[in-house]
């Protein structure tokens, strides 16, 4: 399985880096840059060789990850406390009015990971846990040094402290039950498109989303989402309970989200999802997440601590879509918000849901700027961003693997559109199909790994 994995790697990479054979000889010769095993193959190899393992002794490996559970936790607290710290320390060096005393303060709170992760370590010594307090006492190093010399350079301890935390993250992911069924991680290629048509109520709704209901074993039912009051809000979703209705667009049924677009559980922007029959998107003018279960009528909220709302920070490199700040996703074992916060500079935000009580259970912080992109979606814990080629024809050129923490810029898989501005994208584990709000247009396409 392992090798088989990673022949699968490399054919994707190479294909998506479009490098060229040479002819020598009698022989095609081709140069491949070690970068590129960056990204997947070590992950494919770690995680391969964890399934292998678990699959030899299920019991004692879901044992470890049950003891991680309980430790990552406490990690990613003392985390926390670090970067509280780090806010006022960033406000005295810009003035230049920092001091031995804050700095000693930053070792004592790095002193504090060290003893957590290194008994998580003696307790349950994992690849893991040996790296993390590898970095730790690196970073303890690196704080003492800065002491001695007293040079602080905050950028580089953020950027410490943000690669800590997306591997704590990481390292809670893995389920208990985790035999998942996304072997192949990385998508390598993206169909014509498979339906085109115009949303069902007018051409002049250039704002909003549409799709298929998420949730694996859910009813064929299909779903339209358009924005009203200058493409900001909405408050109703149309449901279809097959293709062919769909297409046609008859024998829908108009379900009320809220009593109003201008009420407070009504949407705001275009990142809405269903799945399991529930509506999953950003409330009205807050920054928070909404959950409107159609079945039970009930709706729950829950804060995004931090995100950009309003336009701050919108999907936005070209022919920009507003009201665009917050992103919902589902993949087959979650659903997801994808946002950007002033702290990690306006750089997206991957949040994981718990689907019933609406909790964040996990935070990702990636180096991509939100603004230099179209839009995102989820397939596999993998997020994907595109960018405008132009006015009919998009590209995905990045990958974040939540399981690694790991990102990579050098993705190409092209895709059609009908015309310049997207407002929504996302991806159905279902179908595998990655359906796309295109200025009124509703497109779907088949995706392949
Ligand atoms: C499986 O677990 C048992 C009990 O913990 C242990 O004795 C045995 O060595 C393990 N086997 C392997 C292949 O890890
Ligand atoms: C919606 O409500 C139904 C009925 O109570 C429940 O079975 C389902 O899990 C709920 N879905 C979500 C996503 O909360
Ligand atoms: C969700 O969060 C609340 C408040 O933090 C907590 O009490 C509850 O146990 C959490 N539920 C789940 C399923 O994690």
């Amino acid at each position: 399985m392992l090798s088989y994995l990673l022949v699968f790697t490399v054919i994707v990479t190479v294909e998506t880096q479009r490098i060229q054979g040479e002819q020598k000889d009698d022989s095609c010769v081709c140069k491949l840059s070690s970068s590129i095993w960056a990204f997947p193959a070590v992950r494919f190899e770690k995680i391969s060789k964890q399934v292998q393992t678990c699959e030899e002794n299920l019991t004692e490996f879901q044992k470890k990850i049950k003891d991680r559970n309980v430790q990552m936790p406490k990690i990613e607290l003392t985390l926390k406390k670090i970067k509280d710290r780090l806010a006022p320390f960033e406000y005295l060096n810009t003035n230049g009015l920092y001091n031995a005393l804050h700095l000693q303060k930053l070792t004592d709170e790095l002193d504090e990971i060290y003893y957590t992760a290194r008994d998580a370590n003696k307790k349950n010594p994992s690849k893991e846990t040996e790296d993390i307090l590898k970095e730790v006492t690196k970073a303890k190093k690196d704080a003492q040094n800065m002491y001695k010399n007293n040079v602080f350079n905050l950028e580089t301890m953020k950027s410490k402290l943000r690669d800590l935390n997306n591997r704590v993250q990481t390292c809670k992911t893995i389920p208990e039950d985790f035999r998942s069924t996304c072997h192949q991680r990385i998508m390598s290629r993206i169909s014509s498109p498979v339906v085109t048509k115009l949303n069902s109520v007018s051409k002049s709704y250039i704002s909003g989303a549409w799709g298929r209901d998420a949730k694996r074993d859910g009813k064929e039912r299909y779903w339209e989402h358009c924005l009203v009051s200058g493409n900001q809000h909405g408050n109703t979703i149309r449901l279809y309970n097959s293709y062919e209705d769909f297409m046609a667009s008859k024998n829908y049924k108009d379900e009320y989200i809220a009593s109003s677009y201008s009420h407070k559980n009504a949407v705001q922007g275009s990142g809405t999802i269903l799945y399991e029959n529930t509506v999953f998107y950003q409330c009205y003018g807050t920054a928070e997440i909404c959950s409107f279960n159609i079945t039970t009528q009930a709706t729950k909220r829950v804060q995004l601590p931090g995100a950009g709302i309003e336009n701050k920070f919108p999907f936005c490199y070209y022919s920009c879509r507003d009201w665009t700040d917050i992103d919902l996703e589902a993949d087959q074992d979650a659903v997801w918000v994808i946002y950007a916060t002033e702290e990690n500079n306006g750089n997206i935000v991957v949040s994981r849901l718990d689907q019933l009580s609406l909790n964040v259970t996990h935070t990702w912080k990636t180096r991509l700027f939100k603004r230099s992109v179209t839009s995102t979606f989820m397939v596999c814990g993998v997020l994907y961003a595109t960018r405008f080629v132009n006015t009919y024809q998009e590209e995905v050129f990045y990958a974040f693997d939540t399981t690694t923490g790991q990102e990579v810029n050098t993705l190409s898989l092209p895709f059609e559109k009908v015309s310049a501005g997207i407002a929504n994208l996302n991806y159905n584990p279902v179908d595998r199909r990655l359906y796309m709000y295109n200025d009124g247009y509703l497109l779907a396409y088949d995706t392949f790994n």
